[in-house]
């Protein structure tokens, strides 16, 4: 069970990430529409869902990679860029071994996901 801190704070950055500013792609053109509204806060039970089905085979169920190429997510490292950041890496890929998951996600499931993975994340 992770913190109730630790939930709040995810919401809390991905709340502030997920402002239509902040969304990184002039290229993609509007913001996506259920999101740029801001309405929904991400469902983090989605978020695992989405995670423990696409993500966990090479980040690992807690967020300790199980590819040596995927960074830890529970060392909370690489969760320190802007949350936009990190939603660009999920939607449109990275590096040679990351999918891009925009053509089998919706953007409400890449944002839930990105609000669990910083949940993944544990102090030392
Ligand atoms: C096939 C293995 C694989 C799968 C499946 C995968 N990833 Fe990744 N992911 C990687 C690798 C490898 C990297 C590091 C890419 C790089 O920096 O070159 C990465 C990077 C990332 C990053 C960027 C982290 C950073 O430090 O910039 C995020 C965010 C991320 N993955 C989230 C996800 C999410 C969410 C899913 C599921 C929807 C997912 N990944 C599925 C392998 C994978």
């Amino acid at each position: 069970m992770r913190s109730l801190a630790a939930r709040s704070l995810a919401l809390a950055v991905i709340a502030a990430a997920w402002s239509g500013a902040a969304w990184p792609d002039p290229a993609r053109g509007a913001d996506p529409p259920d999101l740029a509204s801001g309405a929904e806060p991400p469902d983090l039970t989605s978020g695992q869902d989405v995670f423990e089905e696409f993500c966990a085979a090479c980040h690992g169920y807690d967020g300790i990679r199980i590819i040596p190429q995927a960074p830890n997510f529970s060392d909370g490292e690489s969760l320190e860029q802007e949350a936009a950041l990190l939603l660009a890496s999920i939607r449109d890929g990275k590096g040679e071994l990351m999918p891009l998951w925009s053509e089998d996600l919706s953007d409400r499931q890449m944002l839930d996901v990105l609000a669990y993975i910083m949940t993944l994340r544990r102090p030392e």
